[in-house]
């Protein structure tokens, strides 16, 4: 469903940060990437939805490549979840739901009133699907604790019926018990909506939980592909013993080990 095939991205400043990368994502899967500071992991989800387009190789969606023409075809079968929430403070939860129907956010104020009944019923199902109660719905935003705004995010990001949804560290200020609860909800709408999640984490535990694949990226590169069972000990902490500020040298001590 989603193909990168030997996708590159520099930079201006010159800063490569995904070199030759391949990977198929099949429909319905739920693939987390992992990988240090800088490790190219937002640039590579962010080829899926046009903010970065590769230098070289081609993103393939359904089978077909995603080109500057056909993008917005594309984009209209993408949500998004961020680490910072992105809700409209000062509009309801049900209508920050329905702002994902939008394609133009400058829009927003003259359509909102005009949903039809069954998107409205559409976001109610999803909140309650996402485990928030109904006495929020009309609340503003602004007052719902971060927990309960990203499961509103996520409400959004699955109303316009998306084949994939990114989430970009979506648990990042989340306390663990939260972190956990959210994942939950993301998986589980997931599946139940039969669309592919893209996620990206920094904490290896939630992946090794919730991940069906977990790819991780180390300076730009596929270091390792596989399922959780297959992620042992020694290549968890090879994959983070690599960060921009310790250098190579610590990285490569990590790998002679996972050698030895
Ligand atoms: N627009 C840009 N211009 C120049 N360099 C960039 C740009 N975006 C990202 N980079 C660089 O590309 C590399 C990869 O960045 P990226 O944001 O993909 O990393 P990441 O794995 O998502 O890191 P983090 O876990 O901190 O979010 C970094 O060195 C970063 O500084
Ligand atoms: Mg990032």
């Amino acid at each position: 469903m989603l193909a990168f095939d030997s996708v590159c991205r520099r930079f201006k400043d010159g800063t490569v940060a995904v070199k030759d990368v391949s990977l198929n994502i099949p429909q319905g899967e739920f693939c987390v990437l992992l990988g240090p500071s800088g490790a190219g992991k937002s640039t590579l989800m962010n080829m899926i939805n046009g903010v970065v387009e590769p230098t070289s190789g081609k993103v393939h969606f359904d089978g077909e490549p995603i080109t500057r023409s056909n993008l917005r075809q594309f984009q209209r079968h993408v949500g998004m979840i961020h680490q910072q929430l992105h809700l409209i403070p000062r509009l309801s939860v049900l209508h920050n739901v329905l702002s994902g129907l939008l394609p133009d956010k400058s829009l927003l104020r003259s359509l909102l009133k005009s949903f039809p009944k069954e998107d409205q019923l559409k976001a109610f199902e999803l909140l309650n699907e996402v485990g928030l109660e109904q006495k929020h719905l009309m609340r503003r935003a602004s007052e719902l604790s971060g927990g309960q705004q990203q499961r509103v995010a996520i409400a959004r990001a699955f109303v316009s019926s998306p084949k994939v949804v990114l989430a970009d560290e979506p648990v990042a200020s989340l306390d663990p018990a939260m972190s956990r609860s959210v994942l939950n909800s993301l998986k589980a709408a997931a599946k139940h909506h039969g669309a592919t999640v893209v996620c990206t984490l920094h904490q290896l535990d939630y992946a090794l939980e919730f991940a069906d694949r977990i790819v991780a990226l180390r300076a730009g590169e596929v270091f390792f592909d596989g399922s959780p069972a297959e992620l042992d000990n020694q290549t968890q902490r090879a994959i983070y013993a690599f960060t921009q500020t310790e250098g190579q040298e610590k990285s490569e001590l990590a790998l002679e080990e996972v050698a030895a």
